[in-house]
């Protein structure tokens, strides 16, 4: 039977080098799935905006959609360690705002841990949860909550001042009491220097395989997500084509009369029929 890790099983996989494996979820079936893989970590992240929502980016995505998203995922996986994604606004504008909705995360769909994006800039809100009794996970680099500002969808840290920054911005995060830092689309050279530098686990999406462990979205494993694949992905399989070879079948049968079958449907009782008739 699994064992649900916590921060500090996790801080010891780092410790003895064990990379920690973790992946995207947003609804019970996949949760579920995961968890039976022997998956280490879920993330309900406000990619969900584009994988669920087929919203252009991150930024339309609520409080209320990533509850109730984390809600079903902690259905599905009740012994796995879910990260919830503190999704636009829900902590830029105060520290207050940022305490009450990670609580809400906790409260409400019983996560073990929120993430939120940025550097120095967001240390206060990270300080301020941390003393609210709650796990904070910091995500430097590539931040789709701030892409704009980034220039779009860009690696980061690829020049020796702006991977200086990022240096700076793990230390700082570690210091307001993170308990784990993700990476996201840096080169893999920067990733092994904050990964070196900070004593908390420090995950790579797109960072190299050095971090103590990688995440990956779910629905670029299982190549359902088709509107554009970054440079880090590797699909693990294609469902999406799968699935609409399903679909094609099922509506092909249908209007063939090949669908449903005897086996498909239910018998009368014997000796209705008759009186049926
Ligand atoms: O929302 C998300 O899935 C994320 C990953 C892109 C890191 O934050």
């Amino acid at each position: 039977m699994k064992k649900k890790l916590s921060s500090l099983d996790l801080q010891k996989m780092k410790n003895e080098g064990e990379k920690a494996a973790w992946i995207t979820s947003y609804d019970y079936w996949t949760a579920n799935f995961a968890e039976q893989a022997g998956i280490d970590m879920i993330l309900v992240g406000d990619s969900l905006g584009m994988c669920i929502y087929g919203y252009e980016g991150t930024i339309p995505v609520t409080m209320d959609q990533c509850i109730y998203h984390s809600e079903g995922v902690r259905r599905g996986a009740s012994k796995t360690f879910i990260v919830g994604d503190m999704p636009f606004l829900s902590y830029q504008v105060s520290v207050e705002d940022a305490v009450r909705n990670a609580g809400r995360f906790y409260k409400e769909a019983g996560v073990d841990a929120i993430k939120l994006e940025g550097g120095k800039r967001v240390c206060p809100q990270i300080k301020a949860i941390t003393d609210g009794g709650m796990l904070v996970m910091g995500h430097i680099g590539l931040t789709p909550q701030s892409s704009g500002q980034q220039g779009g969808f860009k690696a980061q840290g690829r020049t020796a001042e702006t991977a200086n920054q990022l240096i700076e911005d793990a230390k700082a995060i570690q210091e307001a009491g993170a308990f784990a830092l993700l990476v996201e689309a840096v080169p893999p050279e920067v990733c092994k220097i904050i990964k070196d530098t900070l004593k908390i686990p420090v995950y790579s999406i797109g960072a190299g395989v050095d971090a103590d462990g990688q995440l990956m979205i779910c629905s670029d494993v299982l190549g359902i997500f088709q509107a554009f694949t970054p440079k880090f992905v590797k699909k693990y399989e294609n469902l999406g084509e799968k699935t609409i070879k399903a679909f094609t079948e099922y509506i092909n049968d249908t209007k063939n009369k090949r669908f449903p079958e005897d086996k498909h449907t239910y018998k009368m009782v014997e000796g209705e029929l008759e009186k049926l008739k």
